[in-house]
């Protein structure tokens, strides 16, 4: 299931390691059939251990095989119920239409609603990764591809939502947020969404000033500076959703 070599020895199959390749392979099938009890004793580490408005994600780990498991089921109340519902729709359609593209989780299952079995990625976010120069090369191509494909992030002013190996190649995570690319006819749509791009770019300015200043250009420094409403709001549906939330969770 896995395209890259996340999930199996990342040296190619020789005569001796051809035994092994297989076994994870099997594991890996095994381990995308597991129910979500299953899945949750087989977690090995926790990126988030879950909360009112958030989503537990876990690495799990069944023989040779490594998935990433994000799931609201044990989100409480109506949070819960009604929105966690939405969300892993809106993540599990991205990833979807993003099937196939190197640099995004590639899809496993979908558990039910509130919960999303996809490629673990052996990278690190990129706050705490220290990404080599061509990483951000990288980056922006995958994000010009992404968009090809009819989805804007809008969730990548933060940074943890990228992710880079040690290789240098750069990986993104996290649709809830996406937007996506409305039909030809869709004109004013297609015109938000192009916003949303926007936004999504000028993300990876911020990136560039922040995390690496040698890179970051005058028009990088003076896109943070002049955004338009549009863009800030694309900013504010990325950084925002949740603390919005939390404020009518709170308010109940
Ligand atoms: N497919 C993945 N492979 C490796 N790590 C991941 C993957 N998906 C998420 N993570 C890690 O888990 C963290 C939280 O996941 P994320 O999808 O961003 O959750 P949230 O929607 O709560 O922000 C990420 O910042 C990243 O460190
Ligand atoms: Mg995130």
């Amino acid at each position: 299931m896995c395209r890259r070599s996340a999930c199996t020895a990342t040296t190619p199959p020789t005569a001796s390691s051809a035994g092994v390749v297989t076994q994870n392979n099997a594991d890996m099938r095994a381990l995308a059939r597991l129910s979500r009890s299953e899945l949750h004793a087989h977690a090995r580490h926790y990126f988030k251990t879950g909360g009112r408005t958030e989503p537990e994600v876990a690495l799990v780990v069944y023989g040779g095989a490594q998935a990433i498991l994000k799931d609201y089921a044990r989100t409480p109340g109506w949070f819960g119920r009604l929105i966690a519902p939405i969300l892993i729709w809106r993540e599990y359609s991205a990833l979807v239409r993003l099937a196939g593209l190197e640099g995004v989780p590639s899809l496993h299952r979908r558990l039910d609603a509130r919960g999303l079995l996809m490629e673990y990625l052996p990278a690190r976010p990129w706050p705490s990764a220290d990404a080599p120069d061509a990483a951000y090369a990288r980056l922006r191509t995958l994000v010009d591809a992404m968009h090809r494909r009819g989805i804007a992030h809008c969730d990548l002013r933060a940074a943890g939502n990228m992710l880079v190996d040690d290789q240098g190649r750069p990986y993104i995570v996290d649709f809830v947020a996406r937007v996506q690319r409305g039909a030809r006819w869709n004109l004013p749509w297609n015109w938000l969404y192009r916003q949303f791009v926007r936004a999504d770019e000028s993300a990876l300015a911020k990136l560039r000033v922040r995390y690496a200043p040698h890179l970051a250009t005058a028009a990088d420094r003076q896109t943070l500076s002049t955004q338009g409403p549009l863009e800030r709001i694309a900013r504010a549906i990325g950084e925002n959703t949740r603390s919005l939330l939390r404020y009518f969770v709170r308010s109940r």
